[in-house]
């Protein structure tokens, strides 16, 4: 996997509003996921769900794989709690990974064309710009830290520092690996066609202590629902579906 990005100045963003409380956060990864509000903040929680919503309205598609990967993310958080840190921002972290693609034209997200290399630095702004973001909402820098470092390698050469990832947050290198292997079996990547699951998990393998955190890498094999063998692209589980409800 060749760095695609490398380093680059990105754009302030722009704010956004706070919607109105909702019940219920959905399940991730087989967590219910009930209480979040009076956990996280109602008012974070209800940005949450604004910028899902606002994502999904702009991406579908990233929605939809922001969901996927925060089931990913919490399977693993299942097997390995101590390890992952706080379920909050596991789920929120995950969730709101890719927010920054709020900042990438449409056009651009569902480019089937190769990307010119001033086209890449704009899509891989993402992650730095949805951190910024995040920061500027009152999301706490744990979760911020997730959108800014999921792109990361392990030992270098990913975005938006291109630096080593040991530095970063186990959770944000828990993210990377199940951000990777999502986007491997989803059959709607523009650029490469969709792995089966025992193919990409074998890649990731394969990258684990160069791309990807070795124990990360091993935590997803553990986790995952079902033999890798057997994992398809899917829809989200309809109960993950709730983060999207804005009543
Ligand atoms: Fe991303
Ligand atoms: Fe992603």
């Amino acid at each position: 996997m060749p760095s695609e990005c490398p380093g680059q100045t990105v754009p302030a963003p722009r704010g956004h509003d706070t919607a109105e409380a909702v019940d219920g956060f959905g399940s991730f990864g087989g967590l219910v996921v009930d209480d979040f509000g009076q956990r996280v903040g109602l008012a974070l929680e209800m940005r949450a769900r604004r910028l899902m919503a606002r994502l999904r309205r702009h991406h579908p598609e990233s929605a939809l794989h922001s969901a996927r990967v925060a089931a990913i993310v919490m399977g693993m958080w299942r097997k390995a709690p101590a390890l992952m840190g706080d379920a909050e921002t596991a789920l929120l972290g995950s969730l709101l990974h890719d927010v920054g693609k709020l900042f990438v034209p449409r056009d651009l997200l569902m480019s089937q064309a190769l990307l010119t290399p001033e086209q890449r630095a704009v899509v891989c702004a993402h992650s730095a710009l949805g951190a910024k973001l995040l920061l500027r909402l009152g999301f706490p820098e744990a979760i911020a830290a997730v959108a800014r470092g999921h792109h990361e390698r392990w030992s270098g050469g990913g975005y938006p520092t291109g630096l080593p990832a040991q530095d970063q947050p186990w959770v944000v290198r828990a993210v990377a690996v199940a951000d990777a292997f999502d986007a491997m079996t989803d059959p709607g990547r523009a650029y490469r066609a969709p792995l089966g699951g025992d193919e990409a998990l074998r890649e990731v393998e394969a990258c684990a202590g160069t791309h990807f955190e070795p124990m990360a890498a091993s935590l997803l094999a553990d986790s995952l629902a079902r033999p890798a063998a057997d994992w398809s692209w899917q829809e989200p589980a309809r109960s993950d579906m709730a983060v999207f409800a804005l009543h």
